[in-house]
């Protein structure tokens, strides 16, 4: 006999990349960034640490929805934090989907969301991209139709490729709320400042980001939506009373307040990324141009799995990443590596290794 829900029996839970506990790594496997978080990050959580750590921390995180707003050009109750762009999420799924009722998304793309459907009872469909990652507008209409959330990175991983707002608001739920999952949008060639949540359209739209990226905070767990304040106001219901504890909002809110060294980073991130595209192409692969932090690379004749587990050898860990029910793949299955961009001298070494792999 089980004590579990039923719906909980029924899943295997979601599994995150490999994080080795043991030094010696490089790490392109989870899309952290390789350079630090800004020194006022440090200076903030020290001082925070010093302080008030015997009293619970403020439940409407004031002081960084203010920051927030500022950057993104909202007033403060456009702004949800969370404890990751994760837990957002699962507050996304809890607020908006009732069992049995229908959560969307593109496939392939970021296979938690469809654990959170589970965990929720409700129910979910793959909406599939096309080869090129672009939609197939028809096949996703019958599924929005009757969806309650669609869940949609932009950019996608493991794709990378972003979705222009134009094609965006056509993926609107009738019924339901649309969340565009940024977690890579501060990597993108326009990144986005929220304009669309304020068309007619943006009553029924969510975007979340997160810091575990471009803030360089992946260790701290810190993510946000934005939305118009009639659906904050529902999510904030759904939320932990202090799901954000004082020192991850200490770090946060400086983290967005230098804005210049956050900027800093990424450009050097896209400039490598430039570099680590070209070479891989140079090695034979196929790669999708990325508007994110890594790349997402497929060879037409060596097997992806063989060259993770060649690079892991030398303790160099990629994303192995395998989907499964994809119609157009070969026999259903598409497979390839998703590659962080790391830095200058990571990305070096990886691709001198990558040489002698596929030279033998
Ligand atoms: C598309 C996407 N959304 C959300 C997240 C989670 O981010 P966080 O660390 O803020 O929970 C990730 C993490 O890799 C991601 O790839």
């Amino acid at each position: 006999m089980s004590l579990f829900r039923a719906a909980i029996d029924r899943i295997a839970g979601y599994a995150p990349g490999e994080q080795p506990q043991d030094s010696g790594w490089i790490k392109l496997n989870t899309n952290e960034n390789p350079y630090p978080p800004s020194p006022m990050v440090v200076e903030a959580i020290t001082s925070a640490a010093k302080g008030r750590l015997n009293l619970y921390p403020d439940p409407l995180s004031t002081a960084f929805r203010r920051a927030a707003a500022d950057v993104f050009n909202v007033e403060p109750d456009w702004i949800l934090p969370g404890n990751g762009s994760d837990e957002i999420l699962t507050i996304l799924t809890r607020s908006f989907v009732d069992s049995h009722e229908l959560t969307v998304y593109p496939y392939p793309s970021y296979i938690l969301y469809e654990t959170l459907a589970d965990i929720q009872g409700a129910r979910h469909a793959r909406m599939l991209l096309n080869p090129d990652w672009s939609w197939d507008m028809p096949a996703a209409n019958k599924w929005l139709e009757n969806a309650r959330l669609a869940l949609i990175p932009n950019p996608n991983s493991p794709s990378g490729n972003r979705w222009d707002d134009a094609t965006l608001q056509e993926l609107v739920p009738p019924q339901g709320v649309l969340v565009l999952d940024e977690a890579y949008g501060d990597f993108a060639d326009t990144p986005h400042r929220a304009e669309m949540l304020r068309s007619p359209l943006g009553k029924q739209m969510v975007i979340t980001r997160t810091f575990s990226k471009s803030y360089s905070l992946a260790g701290i767990r810190f993510g946000f939506a934005i939305a118009h304040p009639d659906l904050i106001a529902g999510m904030r219901k759904v939320k932990d009373s202090y799901n954000c504890d004082a020192i991850a909002l200490a770090a946060a809110t400086a983290a967005i307040s230098d804005q210049t060294w956050m900027q800093a980073n990424v450009a050097k991130i896209r400039t490598t990324r430039q570099r680590l595209d070209a070479a891989l192409r140079a090695f034979g692969f196929d790669v999708t141009p990325s508007q994110a932090n890594f790349v997402w690379a497929t060879h037409p004749d060596r097997s992806h799995r063989e060259l993770y587990e060649a690079l892991k050898q030398r303790k160099i860990l990629v994303r192995y990443m395998v989907y499964r029910d994809v119609a157009w793949a070969n026999g259903g299955v598409l497979d390839g590596l998703r590659i962080t961009v790391g830095t200058d001298a990571e990305i070096d070494t990886l691709l001198s290794t990558l040489n002698d792999i596929l030279s033998k």
